[in-house]
């Protein structure tokens, strides 16, 4: 059994329908993923450490308790990309790392062309974001990439994900919690989710 939490709250599920029209056009796309990214990171934000801090209302002090995690963000280039406007809205103070990989449409086997990350990157919560969790080869090439440089806190989020790479990210990063908009079919032959959207690095960017 695969382990991935699906956040299918009808709102995420009404702009996902959207985003897997074909006729979407990209514009659109890009909005509908980022307004999804921040309505997901709401969620998965709802363990992050939180603190107890004083407020003096007008009326009387009190005391809250309020979100105080230090994060980094990891998108996957290209695709990941379009998924962090929306969730830095929620968490302005967040820092970015870029990872570059690409997946050899042959092979399947990703191929790192880029890596600038937050030094500090272990003492923060660290979510590892990119629209599409196919065979699973691009994220496990990326949780593996910031474990090298520290990372131990880390959250896997996607908005399409296939069994296959569930299954295969379960085995080897059992200690990364995967969140996802939705767990789709299997994947094709080629590796294309099913149903899916396509590919979403080219309809966030106009490429195809
Ligand atoms: C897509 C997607 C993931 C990867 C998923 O990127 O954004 O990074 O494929 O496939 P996998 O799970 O089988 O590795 P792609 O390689 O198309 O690059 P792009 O973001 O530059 O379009
Ligand atoms: N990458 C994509 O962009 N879409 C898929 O369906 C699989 C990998």
């Amino acid at each position: 059994m695969v382990k991935v939490t699906e956040i299918n709250h009808p709102l995420i599920q009404k702009k996902l329908s959207l985003m897997r029209d074909l006729n979407t056009p990209h514009h659109e796309f890009r909005i509908l993923l980022s307004e999804i990214s921040s309505l997901m990171v709401y969620e998965i934000t709802r363990t992050f450490p939180v603190v107890k801090v004083k407020v003096q209302t007008p009326m009387e002090e009190t005391e809250c308790e309020v979100f105080d995690s230090k994060v980094t963000l990891v998108p996957i280039l290209r695709a990941g990309t379009g998924m962090l406007e929306g969730i830095l809205d929620l968490i302005p103070t967040a820092k970015i790392g870029y990872l570059g990989v690409y997946r050899n449409e042959e092979t399947l086997e990703p191929v790192e062309y880029f890596a600038k990350l937050p030094k500090d990157i272990g003492e923060t919560e660290v979510i590892v974001i990119d629209p599409m969790l196919a065979t699973g080869g691009s994220a496990d090439f990326a949780l593996k990439q910031v474990k090298l440089r520290g990372a131990k806190n880390i959250r896997f989020m996607c908005l399409v994900a296939a069994p296959e790479g569930v299954k295969n990210l379960n085995e080897k990063h059992p200690d990364v919690p995967i969140f996802t908009a939705s767990l789709d079919r299997e994947l094709n032959e080629v590796g294309y989710i099913l149903p899916g959207l396509g590919d979403a690095g080219d309809r966030i960017f106009g490429t195809q």
